[in-house]
């Protein structure tokens, strides 16, 4: 089981430290891998604060090329210089609001496995598809663009459940990771709205491995009740 917490652009240096003192401090269920997405300028106090931890400190995007002219781009040869585990990419604000394309999601993906990076590539149907019943077709596309790895997981993210504290039920989430499964079957997480309350029974489905949570995960006490959640035992 794995929980990450998306902080998007939430939670400069300074709060991330006060953050992941906080987080090593509370015992963590060991069947539960914790994960912890802070923006760029935060990465190097969150990897600092948890050394040593089971915590894994990842980026929230990575461009594919080592380095070059991409202003604004951080490469997976950056994160790992700075002790960064893994990274997000494809989330859908950076394809809804930065237009990024299937094809720039894959290569980020390929690129950062490359450089020894964990990826959790992020998919999902926006409303609209899902109302026009085109949900099936868009996952395949959109797991189409990446390929299997053993360090790759995928994040379910239907668009009209993030931020929004509607949740897709358990069932919906099941069938679509099922879909995901078929195209690519590696680890899923479920993401959109996930809260304290609904983490047990949306962690329970059986083809659902972990949770990708945003707002949820930029308090302490809600993000641990929602690792605890993911615990078996
Ligand atoms: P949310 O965000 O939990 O705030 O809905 C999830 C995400 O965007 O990864």
């Amino acid at each position: 089981m794995l929980v990450a917490g998306n902080w998007k652009m939430f939670k400069g240096p300074g709060e991330t430290l006060a953050f992941c003192r906080a987080l090593r401090a509370v015992p963590r269920p060991a069947d539960v891998d914790v994960v912890v997405c802070p923006p760029y300028v935060s990465l190097a106090e969150a990897v600092q604060v948890l050394a040593g931890t089971e915590v894994g400190v990842f980026a929230q995007n990575c461009h594919w090329a080592d380095d070059g002219a991409f202003t604004g781009e951080v490469s997976a040869s950056m994160l790992l210089e700075l002790g960064v585990y893994g990274t997000i990419v494809g989330h859908s604000e950076r394809r809804q609001l930065f237009g990024e394309t299937d094809e720039a999601v894959g290569r980020r993906a390929r690129a950062a496995l490359d450089a020894g990076l964990d990826v959790i590539a992020c998919v999902g149907e926006t409303e609209a598809e899902r109302d026009a019943g085109e949900t099936e077709a868009v996952l395949r596309r959109q797991v189409s663009a990446l390929e299997h790895d053993d360090n790759l997981v995928i994040a379910y993210e239907p668009v009209w459940a993030i931020g929004t504290g509607r949740t897709a039920t358990p069932e919906m989430a099941q069938e679509a990771h099922e879909i995901v499964k078929s195209v690519l079957d590696v680890p899923l997480l479920y993401g959109g709205s996930v809260k304290p309350e609904n983490a047990r029974e949306l962690l329970a489905q059986p083809a659902v491995d972990g949770a990708l949570v945003g707002g949820a995960s930029l308090d302490l006490p809600s993000f641990e009740a929602i690792c605890r959640a993911g615990s078996r035992s």
